[in-house]
Parts: C-alpha cells; structure tokens; sequence
C-alpha cells in the first residue's frame, strides 16, 4: 500500500479526514502518543487497524471525540454518567480516557467483544481537528507495532507502519510521551486501569476512591484475567533485555557492569559518571520529561544492533512517574535489582 505522508495543515487534514470517511487508516498525532485512527462506527475500517498493528482481536480500542457533547449526542457510552460529566469537566480535552457500558452503536470490533467502551477527547489540534473534520468519532489505538514502545514522533510511525496504513499526519512530537491514563467507571469505587498524564491523585480529587488495578503495579498473575486486555500482552520492550535499577547507588552499580553492549537510561546530571552509552531522559526530578522522552529513547536504543543490555533507573510510583514505572517494569519483564544492596555486599 502506498502511505502518503500528510503535514499538519488545513488542505491535509482535509485529505487524511476523506480517507477516514472512506474507511481507511490515518496516523496521526495526539498529545499523549500517536494513534492509528479510522471511523469507529464503521466495524470494517477498524478490523485494518488490528491487521496492520498485528494487534490481537481481543484487545479493545478507544473512542476520540471532540467534545463530551460529541460523546453524548452519538450514545457511544449507554449512560454519560454523573461521574463521567465531573471527570470530562476537569480533564478533558486531555489525556484520560473513561470506560463505562456501551452503547449500541459501537461495532464489537471496538470494544472486542466486552460490554464497556473507552472513550476519550484529546486535547492535541490536530487530533481534534481531523475528528471534527471527518464528523467522525475515532477508534485509535496508539500506532506501534504491537509490542513495540508507542510512536511519540512521525518517524516512529513510519518505522513501524510505512506501507501497511493510508496515511500518516506528521503533528510533531506528542507532548505527554506516554498514553492516556485509563479508568473505569463500571467498577465501584472507579478502578485505575492503566496510569497516564492524568494521576491517580488527580482521578481522587474528582472522584474520592480509586482503586488500583493489580497490572499498574505488578505482573498479572499466570491466567487471571486482565481488567484491562492491554495489559496481559508483552510491551514496550526493546530487542535488548532491559534491567531496573532500584536505590541510590544507581551510578556505582551500572558503572560495574558496563561494556560496549550496554545503554544506560539516565538522569542528565549522572550521565557524565557513567563509563558507557547514556540516554538521558531528562533531570532527576523533571518527572514529566522522563515521560516524555522513555518511549523515543527506548526506540533509540532498539535501532543498535550491539546493545544487549540496557538499565535504567526505577521511576517512582506517584504522580505521572506512576505511568512511567508501569511500563517501564513491563519493557523489562519485571526484573529489577537493588543497587543499594548490591553496593553494599547484601546480594
Ligand atoms: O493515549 C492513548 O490512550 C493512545 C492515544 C492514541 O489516544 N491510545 C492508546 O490505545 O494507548 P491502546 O489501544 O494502545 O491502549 C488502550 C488500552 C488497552 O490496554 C486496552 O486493553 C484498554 O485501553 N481498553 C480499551 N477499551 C477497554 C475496555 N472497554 N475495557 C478495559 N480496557 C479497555
Ligand atoms: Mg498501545
């Protein structure tokens, strides 16, 4: 298939709006990551994102609007719920996407089967701008690959879906870095499904109680079944084994075990101690540049054929550091090691 490279202008996303309409795939560019959009109410179209992504028919998509309104006047949820009309008034257009029962209109090839959709507004103009353009709500899930890290620039999506996709919308870098936070409205209290740019604490503030999903934190125990389908897959992990590395002694520990296979993910301020390839993902407390730059430099690191090994520091498990530490344990398989002790003697 021949994929036509779209910028971020009017007479553009007026051709990448015609193709949704005719039932294709568009790329293109949200705050969060970028997703790979078609026509949600047209169950045909959104069978191609499955085939191209290679992403597993079990695993539902989310829903873009433009508006809340725009979620209300289609019926995509049966019932806009009072707890929803608080969460969208407070963070939307942004990056948190609420589930609650279906509507009818919503293909089962969206919600793959389950009697929820997840639905959400992004605050990016250019996402907002194709929605409005092709007066479509739109399935997207993020435009990787399935099992590769998520596409944060156009370039990641050419990589990873040239050929395979109508079109791709160059919007720029996506400003968050890492995809929408997901919660349930369908549980009592509401449930974390997934963390994002929108916190935990955050989500509290509106709704009083939040569950935590067990997959934000932990790996999902041998056949129990995920809450969140997306979370059962293998994710966001590079061809290399990554390790994290818990503790203070982040430096002294790697710097034992570096060679010419190794990347180190880093804060700016240790990169010049470390005796080896360094990916800074920003100062040590730049919580949201962590974010928004773990997708790009775990690609990055994919393309060098030599690196075998990466480590990187464990994220916190507050704020958007929460979202980041969920899929960073995911990239590495859960494996993580005290630096602390290690330094120590104690391993
Ligand atoms: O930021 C984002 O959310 C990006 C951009 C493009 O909007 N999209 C994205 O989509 O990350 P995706 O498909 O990669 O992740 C959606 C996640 C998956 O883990 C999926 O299992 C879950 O949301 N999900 C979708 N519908 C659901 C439902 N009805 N019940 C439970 N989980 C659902
Ligand atoms: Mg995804």
């Amino acid at each position: 298939m021949d994929t036509k490279l779209l910028k971020d202008n009017i007479e553009d996303i007026s051709i990448a709006a015609k193709i949704i309409n005719e039932g294709g795939l568009v790329a293109m560019p949200t705050e969060t990551v970028y997703g790979l959009a078609a026509d949600a109410l047209n169950g045909k179209a959104v069978r191609k994102i499955f085939q191209a992504k290679g992403r597993p028919m079990d695993n539902p998509l989310i829903v873009h609007v433009s508006s809340p309104q725009m979620a209300i006047d289609l019926k995509l949820y049966k019932e806009f719920t009072e707890d929803a009309k608080k969460l969208a008034d407070k963070f939307w257009p942004g990056p948190l996407t609420i589930i609650l029962p279906k509507g009818d209109c919503i293909p089962d090839e969206v919600s793959a089967g389950l009697e929820t959709v997840a639905v959400r507004c992004p605050s990016h103009k250019t996402a907002r701008a194709l929605i409005e353009k092709s007066g479509k709500p739109l399935a997207a899930p993020s435009a990787n690959i399935s099992g590769k890290p998520s596409p944060t620039t156009a370039e990641h999506c050419i990589n990873d879906l040239m050929g395979k996709v109508d079109a791709i919308l160059d919007g720029g870098e996506c400003e968050v870095g890492v995809e929408s936070t997901v919660v349930t409205l369908d549980t009592n209290p509401p449930r974390l499904l997934r963390p994002g740019g929108i916190t935990l604490e955050q989500l509290e503030s509106v709704l009083g109680e939040v569950a935590v999903d067990d997959a934000v934190l932990h790996k999902l125990a041998e056949g129990k079944k995920a809450s969140s389908p997306g979370m059962k897959y293998k994710h966001y992990a590079p061809k290399a084994q990554v390790y994290l590395v818990r503790g203070n002694n982040f430096v002294d520990f790697v710097n034992r075990d570096i060679d010419e296979s190794t990347a180190v993910v880093c804060f700016d301020e240790d990169e010049k101690y470390i005796n080896g390839e360094t990916f800074p993902i920003g100062s040590k407390t730049d919580y949201k540049s962590h974010a928004h730059k773990i997708f790009d430099v775990l690609r990055k690191i994919d393309k060098e054929e030599k690196i075998k090994k990466v480590f990187a520091p464990l994220p916190r498990t507050d704020g958007v550091s929460l979202a980041v530490y969920n899929r960073l344990i995911r990239s590495s398989a859960f494996r993580i090691f005290n630096a602390d002790a290690y330094v120590l003697g104690l391993t």
